[in-house]
């Protein structure tokens, strides 16, 4: 295919500066990245200066969140530009445990697609995380989540931003419970996934879009997912804190 893979990495709010300093060297020394892949990790703000300035610069660097502001007067808050400014070229939003809130006020779908805008009208590039609750899953709507989580990106967003997003399907029970879609059952939500997109931003968007799989993916299991035709790459969690990571990158077909 035409789509060049992305496996992302997602640190979470894990480590510290002796631990990042750790994984930096060791993924320095983990060897050629295929051609056909694109490698990018999504580290905590505080540990992207670190990141820019000692991790290989074939392993691009994502924040996992932005503000829907600019610059100004929201304390506590990291604005795209400012991401942008820095030398970082991604961010993960819409993840599915900013979604939940942790304690917090969830984020919406509606406010995960002003914040997608924002940053791409910053330059950046944005992994937009989707994905059902087991549930929802057993209720048989993993389709009806989708694509209400996709529908306010679908309104607000260019045909020229779709350029520079990528959506990242993580099945909210699969995501560090070790539990894995099997590549079939990713294969088939993926495959409507790109149908919808299809459907409702338009056929060459789907057809240029990458959509990543994410939820317990590891080196084990990375290459029966990666071997479907609409699963583009990944968004690794637990794995990408260690070397596993290059192990899932290195199961590109
Ligand atoms: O963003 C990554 C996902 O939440 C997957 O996490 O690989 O630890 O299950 P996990």
């Amino acid at each position: 295919g035409t789509r060049k893979y992305l496996l992302g990495g997602n640190w979470k709010a894990n480590g510290t500066v002796a631990s990042c300093e750790k994984i930096i060297a060791e993924f320095n020394g983990a060897g050629p990245i295929p051609a056909n892949a694109e490698a990018v990790v999504g580290v905590p703000f505080i540990h992207i200066p670190i990141c820019l300035q000692s991790l290989r610069s074939d392993v691009e660097i994502a924040a996992q969140n932005c503000s829907l502001t600019g610059t100004g007067a929201y304390t506590g808050e990291t604005c795209a530009s400012q991401l942008k400014d820095m030398g970082v070229t991604w961010v993960i939003l819409g993840h599915s445990e900013r979604r939940e809130g942790f304690g917090m006020a969830g984020e919406d779908s509606e406010l995960v697609a002003k914040k997608t805008k924002m940053a791409l009208s910053e330059g950046l590039k944005v992994m937009i995380c989707i994905g059902e609750k087991k549930e929802e899953r057993e209720a048989g709507t993993t389709m009806d989540v989708c694509a209400e989580q996709l529908k306010p990106c679908a309104e607000i967003l260019s045909k020229e931003d779709w350029a520079n997003v990528s959506i990242a399907y993580e099945p909210v029970w699969a995501i560090g419970t070790g539990l894995t879609a099997t590549p079939e059952m990713a294969q088939e939500t993926h495959a409507n996934i790109r149908q919808w997109v299809a459907d409702n931003v338009g056929a060459d968007v789907a057809a240029a879009v990458r959509i990543q799989y994410g939820g317990s993916m590891k080196g084990a299991n990375a290459e029966g997912l990666l071997a479907q035709p609409d699963i583009d790459g990944g968004l690794i969690g637990g794995a990408s804190l260690t070397l596993d990571f290059f192990n899932c990158i290195n199961a590109v077909p």
